[in-house]
């Protein structure tokens, strides 16, 4: 019996897939009675259907799907700089994400996220946290590297945020670290300074925000660590509720 349960979720989620490729909007599956006990009930509480049993949640969107439509991205004046288009990386599950500025001089190298000394002490704070780089997901405002790491412009911000916002919605993590100015300015729709923004959670859609201090200006001023530490610990506090 159970098998067969497992046959047709199986079916069903093909026919999910398929429905979603032909853009029909279908993205979850609801089965009462016995086969919702088979499958774990994802934790959408603002789901009012969320009691019948949901057998399965299909994402609209894969981050595959995001990173071909991104393609050989040639959409704002930074794809002629750079070597690597830096995606983002991480767990496509992650209750945790954190999003930075751009890549830099290591990064659009490697094409990798926060992987020169900015990402070292990043990786440093992931790991005081109790978690790995795997368990979360890394990724920037911009996914080329501005020339000479100057500050992003309104119009390549314009061009690349659309995708990052594809990868919020693919991965949706309960918390959202905004890193730095830019990150937290960008996704707030907000001019407030990074030292007022940062310290309480912010809404962004249904997720929890928290900006904080971005790494490099740590490097920078060490003594504003602490803060960074105060934020990162309401974070694991919000991720160690239950959802
Ligand atoms: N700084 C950022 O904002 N992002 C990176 O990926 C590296 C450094």
């Amino acid at each position: 019996m159970r098998d067969e349960l497992l046959d047709l979720a199986g079916a069903l989620k093909d026919h999910i897939l398929s429905e979603r490729e032909s853009r029909s909007g279908v993205s979850r599956l609801y089965l009462k009675g016995d086969l919702g006990a088979l499958y774990p009930v994802p934790p959408d509480t603002d789901d009012p259907e969320r009691e019948s049993g949901v057998v399965m949640s299909v994402p609209s969107v894969t981050l595959e799907d995001i990173r071909t439509e991104l393609g050989d991205c040639t959409r704002c004046k930074l794809h002629g700089g750079r070597l690597n288009i830096v995606f983002g990386e991480g767990n496509p599950h992650a209750d945790l994400l954190f999003v930075g500025e751009a890549p830099g001089r290591d990064e659009d190298q490697q094409g990798r996220p926060f992987v020169g000394r900015a990402g070292q002490l990043l990786t440093d704070i992931i790991k005081a946290m109790g978690l790995t780089r795997d368990a979360v997901y890394i990724c920037n405002i911009l996914k080329c590297r501005p020339p000479e790491n100057r500050n992003p412009e309104p119009d390549e911000i314009a061009a690349c945020e659309p995708f990052l916002v594809k990868q919020l919605q693919s991965i949706q993590p309960r918390v959202i670290c905004a890193l730095g100015k830019f990150a937290a300015q960008t996704l707030l729709k907000t001019d407030t300074a990074i030292s007022v923004l940062r310290g309480r959670f912010h809404s962004y859609h249904e997720m929890r925000l928290m900006p904080t201090y971005h790494p490099a200006y740590l490097l920078r001023n060490p003594g504003a660590k602490k803060q960074v530490w105060e934020d990162v610990q309401m974070i694991m506090k919000e991720l160690q509720q239950e959802s």
